[in-house]
């Protein structure tokens, strides 16, 4: 097939991963047959230093018209000072997502079998299973609400506003998201059908028990929490009674979470709650290298990008993991090119990889081997990808 995908590397450690989940397309375009033209575009801080805006009017027309969008990540502190509707993270990410429509953002989170000894949590919770997915609401919510500061600079406030409309959307997404885990490997139609990536794909080995929602809240306090859990609630009784629906207050959740994440099936939370409990979820699986994401709405074109940020810290030395790019690069060809079985092959060459001891630093507890750079894993698994 022919696919236009835009790539986005941004700003620290991003052209590194990127760098990698190209390479790793490339290898599944040769082994396959496909044409994908990735078209490479500026953004965040260093889109600003060249353009003076961190999402200048050409990437974003060119998103517009991609059939995905391959993301590494923006900011950092040089661009921390400008003014904050400015700023990389503001500008480019938040507003991606609100531009292209992007309200579903998925996370699913597990551990892999290789790597169960870099999960800080005790063998006995990790042997228990770790497969989750989070569905993270995208663009409501505090992120967007209103902002207002006092004109003495000593008083601030941030709305959050939820409407029923957006509680339904994407709930929609985690109900159909469960019931396609639950359905096994075969999902009950072609992924990326009519490219309405809104219902997605399987991601990752299915669970053995029945699909279950989670949906987390906090609706002992706050009224937006109120009506997200009337509005699940009702949808759940009226579309979706087949799956189970339990509700969770946030502050149990992120308890439960390290106590038994086994109990866990697709989480459906709002775009704050979902925020903390991912790099929460990521961490229990080992590394925040490890976790990609997908951000889904209603038209083509999803937004596929690690869920940790540029880490500045290490940008530039060769070290960053780049499985999460490479693994979100998988899900872009599964719910946004309908390349099912290229996103299998994708994720068992980094199964394979990391089973033959490859590591990164981040995920090199435990392993007998010395830690590999970013583009000796990006070769390791696009190697693994052409053998098998
Ligand atoms: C994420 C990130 C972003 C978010 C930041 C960089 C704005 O943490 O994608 O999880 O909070 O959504
Ligand atoms: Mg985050």
């Amino acid at each position: 097939m022919k696919a236009k995908i835009a790539i986005l590397p941004g700003d620290g450690v991003g052209p590194e991963i990127v760098a990698e989940a190209v390479k790793v397309l490339d290898a599944v375009a040769r082994r396959f047959g496909h044409d994908f033209e990735m078209m490479e575009l500026p953004v965040g801080g260093a889109a600003y230093d060249t353009c003076g805006d961190c999402l200048p009017e050409t990437t974003l027309a060119a998103c517009q018209t991609a059939d995905a969008i391959l993301l590494g990540a923006v900011g950092g502190p040089k661009w921390d000072a400008l003014p904050p509707e400015k700023r990389p993270e503001r500008r480019a990410l938040l507003g991606l997502r609100a531009k292209l429509g992007l309200f579903a953002n998925l996370r699913p989170a597990k551990v892999w079998d290789a790597l169960t000894e870099a999960s800080p949590l005790k063998n006995g919770i990790v042997a228990r299973g770790i497969d989750l997915l989070i569905v993270r609401e995208l663009t409501g919510g505090a992120y967007f609400g209103e902002k207002r500061r006092a004109a003495d600079g000593k008083s601030a406030c941030d709305t959050t506003p939820y409407s029923e409309r957006e509680i339904l959307r994407v709930a929609r997404v985690a109900f159909a998201a469960a019931r396609t885990r639950g359905e096994g490997r075969a999902p009950a139609r072609p992924c990326g059908e009519g490219r309405a990536p809104a219902r997605p794909c399987r991601e990752g080995r299915a669970p053995a028990r029945p699909p279950k929602v989670t949906s987390v809240d906090k609706a002992n306090v706050l009224e937006t929490s109120r009506l997200w859990r009337e509005t699940v609630t009702a949808l759940h009784a009226s579309e979706y009674s087949d799956v189970e629906l339990e509700h969770m207050y946030v502050d149990n959740a992120a308890m439960q979470l390290v106590r038994d994440p086994s109990r866990f099936d697709v989480i459906l939370t709002e775009n704050m709650f979902g925020d903390i409990l991912s790099d929460e979820a990521s961490q229990i699986t080992g590394s925040i290298g490890m976790l990609p994401s997908a951000s889904l709405g209603d038209a083509r074109g999803g937004l596929y990008e690690p869920i940790h940020g540029s880490a500045p810290d290490i940008a530039g030395k060769g070290i960053a993991n780049p499985i999460a790019t490479i693994l979100s690069a998988a899900m872009m060809l599964r719910h946004s090119l309908g390349l099912a079985a290229e996103a299998d092959a994708v994720d068992r060459a980094v199964s394979d990889t990391l089973a033959a001891g490859v590591r990164t630093q981040d995920i090199a507890l435990g392993n007998d081997h010395a830690a590999v750079s970013t583009s000796e894993m990006g070769n390791a698994i696009s190697g693994a990808l052409l053998r098998t």
